[in-house]
């Protein structure tokens, strides 16, 4: 069982859900990287958006990612970008690293009224987004779990099997 483990995937897939438990389970720290960029901030997501910009964001997370992957007990939840930087994707890939995945539909509807900044207003812009990172959470991760409506319960016992290895 070998740590840091990651957790990426798309826009309400429920990544920090999965990743506290997963930490409860393993005995592990568990860090929320956006909230940890919130908090080193002093100020929530979308206002470090709006004021700052995302390229500003985008070099926050990639301090956090490194920072957050340089303990080896520790459960990582991602936020939905942090595959784009080819930076990045290296260091998930050195890492364990779970991709969650799970219907547009569903992912769409759920994140229905939130704040996130990308989440964009329209279906077609929430899956073309999604169009362009597929290949990259795949390609950053190394299992790749279909959530398909299930717990997050149950998603933890599949990726504490694959950790069992
Ligand atoms: C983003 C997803 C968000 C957050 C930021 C950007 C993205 O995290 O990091 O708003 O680019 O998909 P969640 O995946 O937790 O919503």
């Amino acid at each position: 069982m070998k740590g840091p483990l990651a957790i990426i995937g798309y826009m309400g897939s429920g990544k920090s859900t999965v990743g506290r438990i997963l930490a409860r389970r393993l005995g592990w720290e568990f860090v929320d990287l956006d909230t940890e960029i919130a908090v080193r901030e002093k100020r929530p997501i979308p206002q470090i958006f709006r004021e700052s910009g995302e390229g500003y964001f985008r070099d926050l997370e990639s301090r956090g990612l490194a920072w957050a992957l340089g303990t080896e007990e520790r459960v990582v939840a991602c936020g939905g970008g942090v595959v784009l930087r080819e930076e990045n994707r290296r260091l998930l890939s050195a890492a364990s690293t779970v991709f969650l995945e799970e219907d547009l539909g569903v992912l769409y509807a759920r994140t229905r009224g939130d704040s996130r900044p990308l989440r964009g207003t329209s279906r077609e812009e929430f899956e073309r987004r999604y169009a362009e990172r597929e290949a990259l959470y795949a390609e950053s991760c190394g299992l790749r779990v279909l959530v398909d409506g299930r717990t997050p319960e149950e998603v933890t016992e599949e990726v504490l099997r694959w950790m069992k290895g």
